[in-house]
């Protein structure tokens, strides 16, 4: 094969590659060196190292980025910090997905370890993110879980220390909160931001300073240039305005579980109990659809603690209906 080519094609190669395409390269070094082009077997070889290597380099799993040089910045006021750190082991991460969610999740990781490979073509690795569905369907999980896949610090935004008791320093807040972290790799949850649009009890001047708050808050989002990732999250399918996605660089919804994710929720809530042979797990999901995720787990859980604490050997048709009884009305 051209030189030139095969020297390009190398360079593309990384851990995230499939083992089977890594094998392959192998190959084709072995295969040049075969051939008596031992330059070019070599050149390849520690194109192929190095890119391994760098890959390597790059936090993943357990590895967490150093926290320690990081300040959250305070309102002035009442010296509250504007963001709240969360543990890495607290991380909510388990996640029952669809494979379109699962494969959009997958992307924003996978161009963020990329980017260092991205930025040599001009290009960025998506950071702005806007995840929006229904309620207890893994929003905040979801940014949880990018940061703890990434092994990046998280943190989520404190809106009530946003909004101090001066309204007129809540845009300073969120710029100064911004710009501290834009030198610093972490995961910035900016959950139900939405949420300072809905203030109560406001007087009519306190509503046009939220309106201004709110495109601010909108600005600086749009503006984000950092190193780590931003992820706002909102219910608010239906009244998301066209311009508000065209900020976000990606928006997923998160919407309720299908069939084939509430077994899934089903099967791992069970595993470690026993199943009366008369229970239809394929039944029951079905009984569920249109639930959240949040719901189902909840009736998962209830009907297991009912079998527990009863010193039930198995989890029976009843304990099961008991539950989808009691929690019914939260939902719908
Ligand atoms: N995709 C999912 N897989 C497994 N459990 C989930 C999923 N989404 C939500 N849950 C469950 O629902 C709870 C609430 O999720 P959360 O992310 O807080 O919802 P949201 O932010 O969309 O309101 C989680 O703690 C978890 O138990
Ligand atoms: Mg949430």
């Amino acid at each position: 094969m051209n030189q030139v080519l095969l020297t390009r094609l190398f360079k593309s190669i990384d851990s995230n590659q499939s083992k089977a395409l890594i094998r392959v390269a192998y190959s084709i070094i072995d295969h040049e060196k075969k051939k008596g082009h031992t330059k070019l077997a070599d050149k390849l070889n520690s194109i192929l190292l190095k890119n391994l290597e760098e890959a390597e380099k790059e936090p993943k799993g357990l590895k967490v980025a150093k926290t320690q040089n990081f300040q959250v910045p305070v309102d002035r006021r009442y010296r509250l910090p504007l963001a709240n750190h969360i543990e890495h082991e607290y991380l909510r991460h388990e996640m029952v997905l669809s494979e379109d969610v699962e494969t959009k999740i997958l992307r924003i990781e996978k161009e963020y370890l990329a980017r260092e490979r991205l930025a040599h073509h001009g290009l960025k690795p998506r950071k702005r993110i806007l995840l929006y569905g229904p309620s207890g369907c893994g929003k905040s999980m979801a940014g949880e879980k990018i940061a703890w896949d990434l092994g990046l610090p998280f943190y989520k935004v404190r809106f009530d220390s946003i909004i101090s008791s001066y309204l007129g320093e809540s845009a300073s807040n969120l710029s100064k909160l911004l710009e501290s972290m834009e030198d610093f790799p972490c995961v910035l949850l900016l959950d139900e931001f939405d949420i300072i649009g809905k203030q109560r009890n406001l007087s009519s001047n306190d509503v046009g300073e939220i309106h201004r708050i709110v495109n601010i808050l909108l600005g600086l989002l749009e503006e984000y240039d950092g190193k780590g990732i931003l992820i706002a999250t909102t219910n608010l399918e239906g009244s998301l305005d066209k311009a508000l996605f065209r900020r976000f660089d990606d928006f997923i919804k998160l919407p309720k579980p299908e069939l084939n994710q509430i077994k899934q929720i089903l099967k791992i809530s069970f595993s470690a109990l026993k199943l009366d042979k008369k229970v239809s797990l394929d039944q029951y999901a079905k009984k569920l659809t249109g639930f959240s995720y949040a719901i189902i787990v909840k009736i998962a859980n209830d009907a297991a603690k009912h079998a527990i604490i009863n010193s039930k050997e198995a989890i029976f048709t009843q304990d099961l209906d008991r539950a989808l009884q009691e929690n019914k009305a939260i939902n719908k």
